[in-house]
């Protein structure tokens, strides 16, 4: 751990980056003003920051001057704390770090954190987060908590992106359209067809694929289940768009250069109105592949379209 000094003329602002905890503390002046609820400790404000940074829970922490007491605000107890000019009411948020190892140069910056859990009865992931914002008209810091969220059930996988967290899973159907599996990702589950952030999300995906019955299915026929991404209308027709950047996504959490997709050698290589698919091939290895979005059952590529990959935002359940 480090710390570094920012002074101000009556302000002052520590910013501490712990590299464990992967957490950014900023200090500075201020006081509570919307609150639910708080536990006192009686720690001096050295022990109240060690302790808040080594607690998931802790957002915030407070002190009135006293050397033998601080208030400890867990993630979504508090609303909003008020800037003061006194050095005698001394505030610390806990922030998300972000990738670099500087300090901010001041205490108005935005940001959030968040704390991953398990629900054991739900047999589930939770996620609870919270950001905070200044408004520097009332000299006032907002915190706003996503409460505890969850995905819808139990094999449901939960994966923290940069843009947030996001739920997603493949779901079986015969011989289903693009279309039709885009209007069931909304009507069933309230989400869109899912892109695949990163590597590791394609491996969930190939692990869901592996307990249902697409690797039974390839015995017959290759099979693939439809993900977010279709050929942008400027893109058909057109040799030279290419790779990813072909494709338009809906899919709201997906990163502007997902390193997720990935392809079968040689894809994508279509130039008509194609939508991804997330495919089995023959040889049972997995891969991206682009293919006309009203495929369903081509006899041609022998690819049966299996099902689709759905994803939505976690939800208080
Ligand atoms: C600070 O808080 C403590 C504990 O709540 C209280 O006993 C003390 O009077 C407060 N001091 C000031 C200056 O408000
Ligand atoms: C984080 O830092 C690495 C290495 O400096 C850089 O490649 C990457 O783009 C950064 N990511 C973000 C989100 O800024
Ligand atoms: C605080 O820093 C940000 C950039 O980090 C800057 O945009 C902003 O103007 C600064 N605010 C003050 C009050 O200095
Ligand atoms: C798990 O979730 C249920 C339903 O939301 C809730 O009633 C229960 O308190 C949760 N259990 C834990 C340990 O958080
Ligand atoms: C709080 O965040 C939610 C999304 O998590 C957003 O819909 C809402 O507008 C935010 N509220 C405020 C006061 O910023
Ligand atoms: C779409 O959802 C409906 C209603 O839940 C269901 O009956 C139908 O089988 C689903 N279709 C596909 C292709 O999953
Ligand atoms: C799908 O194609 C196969 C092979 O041509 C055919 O046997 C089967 O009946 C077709 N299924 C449907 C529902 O069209």
């Amino acid at each position: 751990m480090f710390s570094c000094i920012t002074s101000f003329i009556i302000v002052f602002s520590i910013c501490l980056i712990d590299i464990t905890d992967s957490s950014t503390v900023i200090v500075t002046n201020g006081s509570p003003v919307s609150y639910s609820s708080y536990s006192s400790l009686t720690f001096d404000w050295d022990a109240c920051l060690a302790y808040c940074v080594n607690d998931e829970m802790c957002m915030v922490i407070f002190n009135n001057g006293s050397d033998t007491t601080c208030q400890l605000f867990k993630i979504g107890d508090l609303q909003s704390v008020k800037r003061r000019y006194s050095s005698e009411v001394k505030v610390a948020f806990k922030l998300n770090r972000d990738n670099s190892s500087t300090c901010p140069a001041n205490d108005t910056l935005s940001g959030g954190g968040y704390v991953l859990g398990y629900n054991d009865t739900l047999r589930r992931q939770s996620y609870h987060g919270y950001s905070i914002s200044y408004d520097p008209d009332n000299l006032m810091w907002n915190f706003n908590s996503t409460g505890v969220t969850m995905c819808s059930s139990a094999g449901v996988k939960m994966s923290i992106r940069p843009k947030g967290p996001w739920c997603f899973f493949l779901f079986n159907a015969a011989l289903v359209t693009q279309e039709e599996a885009v209007s069931n990702c909304s009507a069933r589950w309230s989400g869109v067809l899912s892109g695949i952030e990163t590597p590791e999300e394609f491996q969930a995906v190939t692990e869901i694929a592996k307990n249902n019955v697409y690797e039974s299915l390839v015995k017959y026929y290759e099979s693939a289940a439809w993900i977010d991404g279709v050929r942008k209308p400027e893109c058909v027709g057109n040799p030279t768009c290419s790779g990813l950047s072909a494709f338009t996504f809906s899919d709201p959490t997906l990163s502007s250069e997902p390193t997720g997709f990935l392809w079968n050698s040689n894809q994508p290589d279509g130039t008509t109105k194609d939508c991804l698919m997330f495919k089995i091939n023959s040889d049972k290895s997995y891969g991206i592949d682009d293919e006309l979005c009203t495929m369903r059952n081509s006899t041609i590529s022998k690819i049966r379209l299996a099902g689709y990959l759905c994803g939505e935002v976690p939800k208080i359940r």
